[in-house]
């Protein structure tokens, strides 16, 4: 399998290294609203690789080792000598002071939280335009004891004499700090500092220019190649899709495969919805009896993605060759659903759970990836689905995993099962969308749990399965928050559960937020 890392070779961007940080697709967001491209690249990318993208400046992450810890994440060291501007944050600042000559010692306090940062030097161009003391957020426990040869100190927190550093003539600046996180209020100017100020980048990149190099990007690509995409119906499919027919038009074919873990009426709502909004090749595989065979006895949570994953790529192979001979598979693989599923080095923990479009692909995959969304969060993707003329309802339907009513059905998958959560969950999007709340949250949705528990209806004694309701708001699925739902619009919800959905008697409201939950419950 191969995957395509340099989709999008752009004039003006910033390279920024991820070296496990929790915050990089922070600092990618804050440099996006600075309007200015930047890419996220794994912390050990050649420095060849890096120059041959030709960065207007390169940002070290932060990250949890110490930089003289045995399972550090180290860089090619010879991204020092690129000759770019380079701000280092955190860890970054850290491995600056390694690799140029400074020290860094094992801080005797953490400095943890916020901190009053005074700016020493005002004539350093990192804090322009910005008043002598800030509020910063902290998180370190090292500290920088030996300035980097040709280094000054321009700014101090209290508990750190170096927390930010410069050497002005390379152009290269350290922050003990995390300028990209809201708890430094001001940390925006500090980004938009560097990369306007000290890189020079303009302010060009919108969703328009995104398109257009996006639509130059893919033709370089894919040639005249042919091209299939998975269709779910969801705002991610639909949007690489109208991106890429607008980049090669009649070379794509769409195929929207029925994987049997649908929600009720949702092949019939797709089809239409296809039909409404594009004029591209379309393939509609009605494959849910192979699906379910498939997934028959299977409960644990990982085995059913990866059989999904898999049957899904089988059925694609397949209808490949209805098509014609297609080189090229294309996903709308997001910023999130990647992070989520690599795990960095030294920092196993950060597999959460193998996404369906990313870790769920089998190895020997004939096709080659085309992502042109891989470095976007959802509500950009949003954005440039409305740049492209989708309508309303595509771009601003609730997320829906790739493996569908699978991970909302714990246990095994069965028709049985599968019709008493389609009906449950029928009912939570109509009382949704009829109480208004269907725009205003990220998720809704129900849950089957494999728990009977005694209820009484009417006379009788009831043994029946629980459902649970989930509704959450979130900016971009990595972190989120349950819904406070008025009392009325959840008892609706309930009763019409209980009354319509044969099967159970009891309905359960989830108030766990992410982390330590995550959304789906599988
Ligand atoms: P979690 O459950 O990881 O979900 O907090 C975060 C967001 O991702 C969606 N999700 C998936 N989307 N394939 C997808 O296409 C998947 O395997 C998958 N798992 C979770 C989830 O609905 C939520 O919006």
């Amino acid at each position: 399998m191969e995957t395509a890392v340099s989709a999008f070779p752009m004039r003006e961007q910033i390279v920024i290294l991820d070296f496990g940080s929790q915050y990089t697709q922070v600092i990618a967001r804050r440099i996006r609203e600075a309007k200015v491209f930047s890419r996220i690249l794994p912390y050990r990318t050649p420095a060849a690789e890096i120059a041959a993208l030709n960065p207007m400046g390169i940002i070290l992450s932060g990250g949890p080792q110490s930089v003289y810890s045995r399972k550090a994440p180290l860089p090619d060291k010879k991204i020092f000598d690129l000759g770019v501007p380079m701000l280092g944050i955190c860890f970054g600042l850290q491995l600056m002071a390694k690799y140029l000559g400074g020290k860094v010692e094992r801080g005797t306090k953490r400095e943890y939280g916020k901190g009053n940062l005074t700016v020493k030097d005002s004539h350093c161009e990192l804090f322009g335009k910005l008043p002598k003391n800030l509020q910063v957020w902290n998180s370190h426990g090292d500290k920088l004891t030996k300035l980097p040869t040709g280094f000054k100190t321009v700014a101090i927190t209290e508990n750190s004499p170096h927390a930010a550093i410069e050497n002005r003539q390379r152009r290269f600046f350290g922050l003990q700090f995390h300028p990209e996180v809201v708890h430094t209020p001001k940390g925006k100017k500090v980004i938009s500092n560097f990369v306007h100020k000290i890189c020079g980048c303009g302010r060009k990149w919108t969703m328009r220019s995104y398109i257009d190099q996006a639509v130059e990007d893919i033709r370089e690509q894919v040639g005249g190649e042919h091209v299939i995409l998975g269709l779910s119906g969801g705002v991610d499919s639909s949007v690489a899709a109208a991106l890429i027919h607008r980049a090669i038009g009649n070379q794509l074919t769409c195929i929207f495969v029925n994987n049997g873990v649908l929600r009720a009426n949702e092949a019939e709502a797709v089809q239409k919805l296809f039909r409404d909004n594009f004029k591209c090749k379309f393939l509609y595989e009605d494959t849910a009896k192979l699906f379910l065979r498939k997934l028959k006895g299977v409960t644990d949570p990982e085995t059913k993605r990866k059989i999904i994953g898999n049957t899904f790529i089988d059925v694609f192979q397949k209808a490949t060759r209805k098509v014609g001979k297609a080189k090229f598979l294309a996903q709308g693989t997001l910023y999130p659903d990647v992070i989520e599923s690599v795990p960095i080095d030294g920092n196993p923990a950060s597999l959460i759970k193998s996404h369906h479009n990313v870790g769920g692909l089998p190895k020997n995959m004939k096709f080659k990836l085309v992502e042109p969304l891989r470095q976007l969060f959802k509500d950009e993707v949003r954005l440039l689905g409305l740049e492209l003329g989708l309508a309303k309802e595509v771009v601003w339907r609730q997320p829906f995993p790739g493996p569908g009513l699978a991970v909302r059905l714990l246990g095994e998958v069965t028709e049985e099962r599968l019709a008493i959560l389609r009906n449950a969950d029928r009912i939570v999007m109509s009382a949704i969308r009829d109480a208004g709340w269907y725009y205003k949250v990220w998720q809704s949705f129900a849950v089957l749990l494999p728990v009977k528990s005694v209820g009484v209806m009417g006379d009788e004694r009831t043994y029946e399965f629980t459902i649970a309701i989930r509704v959450v708001d979130s900016q971009d699925g990595m972190t989120a928050d349950w819904v406070k739902l008025p009392a009325k619009l959840l008892e609706t919800i309930s009763n019409r559960i209980i009354n319509e959905v044969n099967g159970v008697n009891r309905v359960c409201y989830d108030i766990t937020s992410k982390p330590p939950g995550t959304i789906e419950w599988e």
